[in-house]
């Protein structure tokens, strides 16, 4: 595989798909070919998958069901979207990956580590070259998009829900620091932009000449 696997984490409203269509103008202007994608989604199966688990009124569903989904999904997207644009040399974008799954499933829902490992090690074959986590603490960003989606099932999960996901990426960056990488998000969304392409060149991404 030739191509580049950035995942972007955060919290609900850290900004990643603003962050994804910044970073894909700075690949654009430099000549990297890249695609953009999302987990759950990016391709037609996945993106039915996406609407079932994310439904309202799929209120019933079990958090075990959830986290199979999720891992569904990703497999799918894997095989169809990400692993064909890594063979073909492109840099790939990719809104959440696996470490939303231990975030949102594990410390959000309280599942265990050994079952999304396992579950997982089927459906996250491949893993991002880097994940950047988009810190911003979920109460600051659910203030920035002005509150929660009364139609989006894990927008309402609630207060202590999305904080104990936050936590969660906190101890995930401790476990993982060689995968996963904090950018701080107080500033402007440029200067934020800035941080992720100085943080990439200086992992030895897209060589600093073309910076
Ligand atoms: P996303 O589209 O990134 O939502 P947003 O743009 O509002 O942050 O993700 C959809 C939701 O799915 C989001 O609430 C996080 C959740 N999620 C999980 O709980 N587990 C997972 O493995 C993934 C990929 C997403």
């Amino acid at each position: 595989m030739k191509g580049i696997f950035i995942a972007f984490e955060g919290c609900e409203g850290a900004g990643k798909s603003t962050q994804m269509r910044l970073l894909s103008d700075w690949l654009t202007a430099h000549g990297v070919k890249h695609v953009l994608t999302r987990e759950p989604g990016g391709g037609q199966i996945s993106e039915a998958i996406r609407k079932i688990i994310l439904d309202g009124k799929n209120s019933e569903m079990t958090d075990e069901c959830e986290a199979l989904l999720y891992a569904a999904a990703r497999a799918q997207h894997l095989a169809d979207t990400v692993i064909p644009a890594l063979d073909r040399g492109e840099t790939v974008l990719c809104d959440r990956y696996v470490f939303s799954s231990f975030a949102y499933q594990g410390y959000g829902r309280g599942l265990s580590v050994k079952f999304l490992k396992e579950i997982n090690a089927y459906a996250a074959g491949h893993m991002p070259d880097v994940t950047l986590f988009l810190d911003i603490p979920p109460a600051r960003a659910f203030e920035r998009k002005h509150g929660a989606d009364p139609d989006d099932r894990m927008e309402q999960a609630g207060e202590a829900f999305h904080r104990r996901v936050y936590e969660g990426y906190c101890k995930l960056l401790k476990r993982y620091p060689d995968k996963i990488v904090s950018v701080d998000c107080s500033g402007t969304k440029f200067e934020t932009s800035a941080r992720i392409v100085e943080t990439l060149l200086e992992r030895g991404f897209f060589g600093r000449e073309n910076g």
